[in-house]
């Protein structure tokens, strides 16, 4: 079976080394920092512990998995593999310089992955001089329990590589997507509202966090709220991907980052990490898993709050597919797989009716004025012609 190389041994590359590993491949494990790659090994030790105690592995198959991971501070180490995959910083340059490097060390056949959030994998693609082998493969957090995984071509990237990397991925029992090389591929760009919508009700004065999060939740059926969700990604980390969606999309109002959340990452609330964030960490209660006691629980408004924030989820959706980001079955797939919403977003239009999204978007857009509130093209020409997603 074909070796597998992972650059970058923080949260994502420990990851994604451990599935690969999981899946029976030999894996070499890469960091610059020593102290990255013993901390990697030995939390590997203890999920793989963790999981025989609870009897879902056994104990030799834990030590299998283990011993097929190689940890090494060398690149030249990964001369034998057939699928390299970057995780390391998110920094444009030094990926680039990587890739570079990678390149000699590699077979001509060596697929050259990387694993970028935010960056153009073009741009990374561009680097090398085979450009055609390059790809992203972008996994969730954490790796080795999120099933979604976008696989997304660049534009130089071979024909068959999407095809091939896409069979690799089922084969490791993962659900693949396939995303347009565009700023947040298919996730990190269809739920923006989630976060500035709700940040956007809650500067209006419409509702506090509690009730916001008690709306989503109870009406809409998500596992956690937006602001209890933002406390659990880190205000600052949250904060940062809106921006550079924001700047990526030449400033699209549409992706506008919130000056509320931003005073929470400058005042250090950046949620759990930190202790505190939209809410208060420090007795170590999480409020992530019982209701917040101070929610407004009214039920017209928890309703008002839910469809607002899940019509603009349903436009984003909507424009993804009209600008062919991804197929209408993987931007459903990519929302429920990925990040865990109730169902896809496609699916909730056609529930909720194509009419009443585009009439409540209008209505939103005749209130304010702000670009923001635009309907998307496809969802307008849908109610026309009375279609639905999923006919
Ligand atoms: N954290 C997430 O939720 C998440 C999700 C999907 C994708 N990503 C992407 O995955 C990548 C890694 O993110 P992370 O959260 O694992 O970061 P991290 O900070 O946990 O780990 C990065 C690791 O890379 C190492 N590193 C830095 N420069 C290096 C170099 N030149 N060569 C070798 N190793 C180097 C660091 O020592 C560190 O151990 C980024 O591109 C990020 O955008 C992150």
């Amino acid at each position: 079976m074909m070796q597998v190389g992972v650059v970058g041994a923080g949260a994502m590359g420990s990851g994604i080394a451990q599935v690969a590993a999981q899946n029976g491949h030999q894996v070499v494990l890469s960091d610059t920092s020593d102290a990255a790659l013993e901390r990697s090994k030995s939390k590997l030790a203890k999920v793989m512990s963790r999981l025989v105690e609870k009897g879902r592995l056994e104990e030799a198959d834990a030590n299998a998995i283990q011993n097929r991971i190689s940890y090494t501070t060398v690149l030249d180490d990964f001369s034998g593999c057939g699928l390299v995959i970057e995780a390391i910083i998110e920094d444009l340059g030094v990926k680039r310089a990587l890739f570079r490097q990678l390149e000699g060390i590699v077979s001509p056949e060596c697929v050259l992955a990387t694993n970028t959030s935010s960056l153009s994998v073009a741009a990374i693609a561009a680097s090398v001089s085979e450009s055609k082998r390059v790809i992203g493969i972008h996994f969730f957090n954490p790796a080795p329990l999120m099933p979604l995984v976008e696989i997304v071509p660049a534009v130089q990237t071979a024909d068959d590589l999407t095809g091939k990397m896409r069979e690799l991925i089922e084969r490791w029992k993962k659900v693949p997507v396939i995303a347009k090389d565009t700023p947040g591929f298919i996730v990190n760009r269809v739920a923006r509202p989630f976060y500035g919508e709700a940040l956007r009700l809650y500067e209006e004065g419409v509702a506090d966090f509690a009730t916001i999060d008690h709306a989503m939740k109870k009406e809409g059926g998500f596992k956690m709220g937006p602001f209890e969700l933002m406390d659990f990604i880190g205000n600052d980390v949250n904060y940062a991907v809106t921006e550079s969606v924001f700047a990526a999309f030449y400033y699209d109002p549409r992706y506008k980052p919130s000056f509320t959340q931003k005073r929470h990452a400058e005042a250090g609330w950046l949620g759990r990490k930190s202790g505190r964030g939209y809410y208060d960490y420090t007795d170590g209660a999480s409020r992530l898993l019982s209701e917040a006691p101070d929610a407004n629980k009214d039920p017209k408004l928890a309703g008002d709050i839910c469809w607002r924030i899940v019509v603009m989820l349903i436009n984003e959706a909507a424009d993804a597919l009209y600008m062919n980001i991804a197929s209408r079955e993987d931007i459903d797939l990519a929302m429920t797989k990925g990040v865990n919403y109730p169902k896809g977003l496609l699916q909730w239009a056609d529930e909720a009716g194509i009419v009443n999204c585009v009439e409540t978007m209008d209505r939103l857009y005749d209130e304010y004025r702000e670009d923001r509130y635009r309907c998307s093209p496809l969802l307008r020409k849908m109610a026309r012609e009375g279609r639905k997603f999923y006919d």
